[in-house]
């Protein structure tokens, strides 16, 4: 397993993602525990992209539950019907959300969230088994790359659910 992440000095999320979901790969691929892969896509994300919080909500108990993050310390429960997180479990769609403010039902863990990205992870079955939460402080900050981008990262982890 690397040791370190290599990560381009690069603006372009496109390229920086095309570089880091090996990585990603090579992090999880021989390690079985969820809770040890969750925390280190989570730390990943954090390191390469800087950004604001990133971390995962766990369908359990019949809500969502705060899962491995990396940010400042944030909302432990989520009805699945509440907040960006729960739109994305109920419509099984990632959900990008250019100003937290225009989202009806937005939950603010922060209110120096200003953008957020919401995927969810699927069980082979085709349930939804967590959801991954990215916000940023910047508004308007993620786009259709992002999607592409996490979105394969989150095909790795699925494999192993
Ligand atoms: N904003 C999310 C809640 C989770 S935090 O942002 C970490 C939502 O509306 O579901």
């Amino acid at each position: 397993m690397a040791e370190e992440l290599i990560i381009p000095a690069d603006t372009d999320r496109a390229d920086v993602y095309k570089v880091l979901t090996p990585q990603i790969h090579a992090l999880i691929e021989h390690e079985s525990d969820l809770t040890a892969n969750l925390s280190n896509i989570a730390a990943a994300l954090k390191q390469a992209f800087g950004f604001f919080w990133v971390g995962f909500y766990i369908v359990k108990e019949g809500q969502l539950v705060l899962g491995p993050f990396q940010g400042p310390i944030a909302c432990t429960r989520i009805p699945f019907h509440k907040g960006v997180c729960g739109a994305s479990y109920s419509r099984k769609e990632t959900i990008i959300v250019p100003d937290v403010e225009q989202f009806p039902g937005h939950i603010a863990c922060s209110s120096d969230s200003k953008s957020e990205i919401v995927l969810p992870v699927f069980h082979r079955n085709g349930t939804v088994a967590m959801i991954l939460d990215v916000d940023s402080d910047k508004l308007d900050d993620f786009s259709e790359a992002d999607a592409v981008g996490l979105g394969a990262i989150l095909k790795l982890l699925e494999r192993k659910l």
